[in-house]
């Protein structure tokens, strides 16, 4: 499903007869006046006046072959909705950034990936999420076994209390992996991966609780990547780290591009441009605009983004 899905509540009519009414594509967010001079504040009371919504998506990443494909997904927390609505896919193979403002619902989407918030007795969600196909909510799903094949990593690095080397083979172990060699080689590659190996090498036997906080976020992403996942979720992971750490998280994030899907959570506009081929949009538990990263940080089609690319809020 590459189009975004309108809202619940908006009119009968086909989509197409709608775009074709408002004078622009399918994949467009209406564009009455009121809503192209909207202020980002005015945004969502247009939206209620109008009692429908649809994502601005870019022509240009349609049709990518998608890892993840998130349709018509919301999102409460008791009484309140965090998320509505939210329709998109993330494309095999690439780093996709999602950005937003503080309290959009980044990291409540992020976590709805991997099932994480199924630990919030308050949750309610609605919708659908596909990895691969394969329904994220199905009944029946392993949970195990999908977060082996969504890995995630959060702001605070979160070692286990444990070796080095155990942390790195943990989901092997999970599996009653036994093959020392193999253990030991997929250590290393991973540790090498998260470009940590070099520095720990000689002190994989140490406890991972006395590593420095950029080491310790660097021995998570590697534990995540032992597990060889379709998608790696990061919630912004270099928020805590300095410039050099930070450095070393983005190569290694662009040197996992191709093999692995990344979904970034970043404050940080800089990051979100250098690291990423495409960029989610997200205000006020919407996705307000999709598309490659040029386009929404050089040519975004709402004021909404531009407003919020440039610094204007959030
Ligand atoms: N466990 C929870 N129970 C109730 N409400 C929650 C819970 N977690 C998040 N929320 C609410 O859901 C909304 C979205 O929060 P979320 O943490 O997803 O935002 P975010 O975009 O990740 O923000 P930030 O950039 O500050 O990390 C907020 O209004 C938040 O208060
Ligand atoms: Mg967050």
């Amino acid at each position: 499903m590459n189009h975004p899905m309108p809202h619940s509540t908006m009119s009968a009519k086909p989509p197409e007869t709608r775009a074709a009414e408002q004078g622009g594509d399918r994949h467009s967010a209406p564009r009455s006046t009121s809503y192209q001079a909207s202020a980002s504040a005015g945004l969502f009371e247009t939206i209620s006046r109008a009692e429908r919504w649809e994502t601005t998506t870019h022509e240009s990443i349609l049709g990518q072959d998608p890892v993840l494909e998130i349709k018509d997904f919301k999102l409460w927390y008791g009484s309140a909705q965090a998320i509505h609505d939210v329709s998109f896919s993330v494309p095999r193979g690439k780093v996709t950034a999602l950005i937003g403002p503080s309290g959009c619902g980044k990291s409540t989407l992020l976590r709805s990936v991997n099932r994480m918030n199924d630990l919030v007795d308050s949750v309610r969600i609605e919708g659908e999420m596909l990895l691969s196909g394969d329904p994220i909510y199905g009944s029946g799903v392993d949970v195990i076994e999908l977060r082996k094949r969504i890995g995630m990593v959060f702001q605070k690095p979160n070692p286990f209390p444990m070796s080095l080397f155990e942390n790195v083979v943990y989901s092997l172990r999970i599996d009653g992996e036994r093959d020392k060699t193999l253990l030991q080689e997929t250590c290393e590659r991973s540790l090498m991966g998260a470009g940590l190996w070099d520095e720990v090498k000689d002190r994989l036997n140490d406890s991972a609780l006395q590593l420095s906080g950029g080491q310790q976020q660097r021995l998570c992403i590697a534990r995540a990547i032992a597990a060889e996942p379709e998608v790696l979720l990061l919630d912004e992971p270099c928020s805590a780290l300095d410039p050099i750490a930070t450095g070393k998280i983005e190569d290694l994030i662009d040197d996992l591009k191709g093999s692995y899907t990344v979904l970034i959570v970043t404050h940080n506009m800089q990051q979100a441009s250098r690291i990423s081929d495409n960029t989610a949009f997200m205000y006020l538990g919407r996705l307000v605009e999709y598309g490659p990263t040029e386009g929404i940080f050089l040519a975004p089609r709402l004021q909404e983004t531009e407003d919020y690319v440039t610094g204007r809020f959030g």
